[in-house]
C-alpha cells in the first residue's frame, strides 16, 4: 500500500472522522482548523463532539504517529500531497449553500501549494462546484499540476465509525482518471462497492441519496395519518413494504420526522439546485412540508390527548437530540416541540443523556434532568422524542408510580401499545391504534 500525506482542512464532524479513518488505514494524516481551542481540545485527545468509538481511534492513530492536529492551515498543506476539504456548508436564508468556508479554503491552498496536489472535496457542495474550484486553481498556479475530485460522504452520526469501515459504496467523481484512481487507493481497504463517476454524478448522489431517504421518511410519516384514520398500525404497513426487496426496510419509522444537520439542510439545498435550472422539484417540496407539518401534529396530538388544554401541565420531554447516540440538536424535532408546547403554557422537564450541555444554550425555562426518573417525577404526561436505548430500558412500573397521571405521547413508536395499556398508561404513539 502506498502511504499518502493527507491534510484534511476542518475538523468538523465529517473532517475528524474522515482523517481518524485514513489514520487507520494507515495514511499520515493532519487535520487542521482556523479554531485554535478546538485544535488544542484534540491535541489533548479530547473530542468536541460526541460519537461512540471515535476517541479510542484517535488516540490509538495519534499514538501511532499517524495522527496529528494543527491550526496552521498553510502548514498543513505545504506538508501534504492529498487536501481533503471537509468544512461546513450551511443554507443561507435565500435557499442557496453557502459557501464562504470552501472559498476560505481555496484561497488558502492558493497561498500555500508549490507542489502537486489532488483535491478532494468532501463537503456537501452543490453541482458543479468541482469544476468551478478545479478551474479557480489551475487559474491561480498554471505551472502546478492540480486536480479536483468529489467523494462525497455518507457516514450517519451516532454510528459515524461502523458506516466509514463498513461503507455501502465509495464514490469518487473525477474527470483525470489517475487522481480518481489515487483516491480510490486510498480507501481499497475498506468493503463496499466503487462507484468511479464524473464529478457532477458524485456532487449529485450525495444530495439525491439523503434527499430520497427523506422522502422515505415523509412517505411513511404520511402514510401513519391514512393508518390512524382507517385503524391499521403502520408499523406493520411498513415492515410488509419493506420485505419487497425493492423498497427495502430502512428508514421507514414513522414518528416525529427527520432533523439533523443533513436532511433539513441537503432536502433544501436540492430543491435550491433544480430551481436554478428552472426546474420544480415536487416531490421534494412536499417532503420539505410534510416533515414540518408532521412536528405541528405531534404537538397537536399531545393536546388532545391531555384534553385540549396544556395551561400548567408539566411534561416531562424524553430525548432532545435529533436522534440517539449524539448530542446534537441541530434542526432536532424535540426544540420544535418544546417551544410550541411552551406556548401552550406547559411546564417542561426535559431528559437526554447526551445533549443536555448544549440543549441548555437553546432552550428557556426548561428543567433538565440526566436521569429519566427524576424527569418523569409528578409529570401529567410524558412526551418521547428521541428513542434512546435509556429509554427502552426503562422501568415503566416505576416509571408510571412517579407520574402524577400514567399518559405517554410516544413520537417514535418505542413500545407496543396493548404492553403499555396492560401496564396502565394511556399510551397514544404515530400511525398506531392505541
Ligand atoms: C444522514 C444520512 O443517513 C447519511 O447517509 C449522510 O451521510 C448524512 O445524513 C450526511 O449527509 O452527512 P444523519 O443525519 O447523521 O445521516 O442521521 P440519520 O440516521 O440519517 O437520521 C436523520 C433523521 O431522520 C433523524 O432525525 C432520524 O430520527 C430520522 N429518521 C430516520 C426517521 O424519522 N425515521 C427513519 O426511519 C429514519
Amino acid at each position: 500500500m502506498v502511504v499518502e500525506r493527507i491534510a484534511v482542512i476542518g475538523t468538523g464532524y465529517v473532517g475528524l472522522v474522515s482523517g481518524t479513518t485514513f489514520a487507520e488505514l494507515g495514511h499520515s494524516v493532519i487535520c487542521a482548523d482556523l479554531d485554535e481551542a478546538k485544535i488544542a481540545m484534540l491535541q489533548r485527545a479530547e473530542i468536541p463532539i460526541y460519537e461512540p468509538g471515535l476517541q479510542e481511534l484517535v488516540t490509538s492513530n495519534v499514538q501511532k504517529n499517524r495522527l496529528a492536529f494543527t491550526s496552521d492551515i498553510g502548514e498543513a498543506i505545504r506538508s501534504s500531497d492529498i487536501l481533503l476539504i471537509a468544512v461546513g456548508t450551511p443554507t443561507l436564508e435565500s435557499g442557496d449553500v453557502d459557501m464562504k468556508y470552501v472559498h476560505h479554503v481555496i484561497a488558502t491552498i492558493v497561498s500555500h501549494t508549490t507542489s502537486a496536489k489532488v483535491i478532494v472535496i468532501k463537503s456537501t457542495v452543490p453541482v458543479g462546484t468541482g469544476r468551478r474550484v478545479e478551474q479557480e486553481l489551475r487559474t491561480a498556479l498554471p505551472h502546478i499540476q492540480i486536480d479536483v475530485v468529489s467523494n462525497p460522504e455518507f457516514l450517519r452520526e451516532g454510528s459515524a465509525i461502523h458506516d466509514t469501515f463498513h461503507p455501502d459504496r465509495i464514490v469518487i467523481g473525477a474527470e483525470q482518471a489517475e487522481a480518481g484512481k489515487r483516491i480510490a487507493a486510498l480507501q481499497s481497504a475498506l468493503p463496499g462497492e466503487l462507484l468511479l463517476t464524473d464529478r457532477e454524478s458524485a456532487e449529485l448522489i450525495k444530495y439525491a441519496s439523503n434527499a430520497f431517504l427523506a422522502a422515505k421518511i415523509s412517505f411513511i410519516n404520511e402514510m401513519a395519518h391514512v393508518c390512524e384514520k382507517v385503524g391499521a398500525d403502520v408499523g406493520l404497513v411498513a415492515k410488509g413494504m419493506g420485505l419487497d426487496k425493492r423498497i427495502g426496510p430502512h428508514f421507514l419509522n414513522a414518528g416525529i420526522g427527520y432533523g439533523g444537520s443533513c436532511f433539513p439542510k441537503d432536502t433544501r439545498a436540492q430543491l435550491k439546485i433544480a430551481q436554478n435550472v428552472d426546474y420544480d422539484f415536487k416531490i421534494l417540496s412536499a417532503v420539505i412540508e410534510v416533515n414540518q407539518l408532521q412536528r405541528e401534529r405531534f404537538v397537536d396530538k399531545i393536546k388532545d390527548t391531555l384534553g385540549g388544554k396544556l395551561h400548567g401541565k408539566r411534561i416531562a420531554v424524553l430525548g432532545l437530540a435529533f436522534k440517539p447516540n449524539t448530542d446534537d440538536l441541530r434542526d432536532a424535532p424535540a426544540l420544535d416541540v418544546i417551544h410550541a408546547l411552551q406556548s401552550l403554557g406547559a411546564e417542561i422537564h426535559a431528559y437526554d443523556p447526551a445533549a443536555l450541555h448544549h440543549a441548555s444554550k437553546l432552550l428557556r425555562d426548561v428543567q433538565m434532568y440526566d436521569d429519566l426518573y427524576d424527569a418523569a417525577y409528578d409529570a401529567d404526561a410524558i412526551v418521547i422524542a428521541t428513542e434512546w436505548e435509556t429509554i427502552r430500558q426503562m422501568n415503566a412500573e416505576r416509571i408510571r408510580s412517579l407520574m402524577r397521571y400514567p399518559v405517554i405521547i410516544d413520537g417514535r413508536n418505542m413500545f407496543r401499545p396493548d404492553e403499555m395499556s396492560r401496564l396502565g398508561f394511556t399510551y397514544v404513539s404515530v400511525g398506531r391504534a392505541a
